[in-house]
């Protein structure tokens, strides 16, 4: 189970245990204490089973868009196991949903020592690209390769695109953004061309407010912004209609943008559609034209919680390749 550890000394007691574990890669005592010293200040991520720490890895940020994996450690019987990859992308969501959009990493360059070989085959598994070799910044006998990975390239966004429920901060959404996200939203691909989905875009207080008020039980209470989304339930052609796979994609496509620029959101469809037709009394708010129907709102805004990643399942679960079997 991978813990965000908050407590300074059990860090240093975790970073200890692992460190010392693996003197291939932390033989030198003094660079070593460093990352331990370091590690109790930093963001810190620890697998841990039946009270035993398999694994941990910290971040630092190195500027203002970008976070460092300033170390990380898995003890070697748990090689292989998935941890690495799991720690990393927990730190991984953490950076991103700060609104960075770049994680480093520094290693011993390719070709040096095999151990090392094996960590730079991790960072590249991972998805990381070479920015630079610097062969002196460390000493010739270990030439320093940075490792880059953008946290806003499509890939990373879906990957940390995650339903936020919690509070937002009280700060305005600039309206560049918003349209922003309202263009990506029409950018959606439309069963026949027809683009069935169409957007109101809310962000002036009063308008906001009679939303919320009409959302019952609440929620997204304190969202500075809200996208509506609205499907025209027209036929594409002869009796079929695609107006769901629009909207649907519409709406992935603004979650997607929202979590690139740096906010959250939560598809929220089903508590607006339900029988007490939340989304008809939203219609009326906004004006919505007869033909159109309110299908789903996306809050906007910034994140004032911390928000978790739901569980989903494994991957051989739901994909196969070339046949089901
Ligand atoms: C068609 C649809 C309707 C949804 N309606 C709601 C909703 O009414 N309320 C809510 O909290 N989440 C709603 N969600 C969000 C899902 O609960 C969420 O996507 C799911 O739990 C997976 O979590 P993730 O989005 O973080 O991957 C909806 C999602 C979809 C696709």
């Amino acid at each position: 189970m991978i813990r965000f550890i908050e407590d300074p000394e059990e860090k240093q007691k975790i970073s200890r245990e692992i460190l010392e574990a693996l003197p291939e890669w932390f033989e030198v005592e003094e660079s070593r204490e460093g990352y331990i010293k370091g590690s109790a200040g930093w963001p810190f991520w620890a697998s841990i089973e039946e009270d035993k720490a398999q694994g941990f890895l910290c971040l630092k940020e190195t500027g203002k868009d970008t976070m460092e994996l300033a170390v990380m450690g898995v003890l070697k019987e748990c090689h292989r196991s998935g941890i690495g990859r799991r720690l990393f992308t927990a730190a991984r969501d953490y950076a991103a949903q700060l609104g960075y959009s770049f994680i480093q990493v520094k290693t011993v360059r390719y070709g040096v020592y095999p151990d090392y070989d094996k960590t730079n085959e991790f960072y590249l598994s991972l998805g990381f690209k070479e920015l630079e070799v610097l062969e002196d910044l460390w000493d010739e006998a270990n030439p320093c390769q940075i490792y880059v990975m953008s946290l806003k390239d499509a890939i990373n966004v879906i990957g940390t695109r995650h339903s936020y429920r919690g509070a937002y901060v009280e700060e305005p959404v600039p309206e560049e953004d918003l349209k922003q996200i309202a263009q990506a939203g029409i950018n959606a691909p439309s069963g026949c061309n027809k683009q069935t989905t169409d957007i109101v875009v809310v962000n002036d207080p009063g308008q906001l407010d009679k939303i919320k008020a009409a959302i019952d039980p609440p929620v997204a209470k304190t969202a500075p912004a809200m996208i509506v989304v609205l499907a025209r339930k027209i036929k594409a052609y002869r009796d079929r209609t695609f107006y769901i796979q629009d909207y649907s994609a519409a709406i992935e496509n603004m979650l997607l943008a929202v979590t690139a620029l740096g906010y959250q959101s939560c598809w929220y469809e089903g508590h607006i559609t339900d029988e007490d037709r939340i989304c008809d009394k939203i219609a009326k708010i906004l004006g919505v034209p007869e033909e159109y129907e309110v299908v789903c709102i996306l809050p906007v805004g910034k994140a004032a919680d911390d928000f978790h990643a739901p569980s989903k399942k494994a991957f051989a679960e739901r994909v196969k390749f070339n046949s089901w079997d």
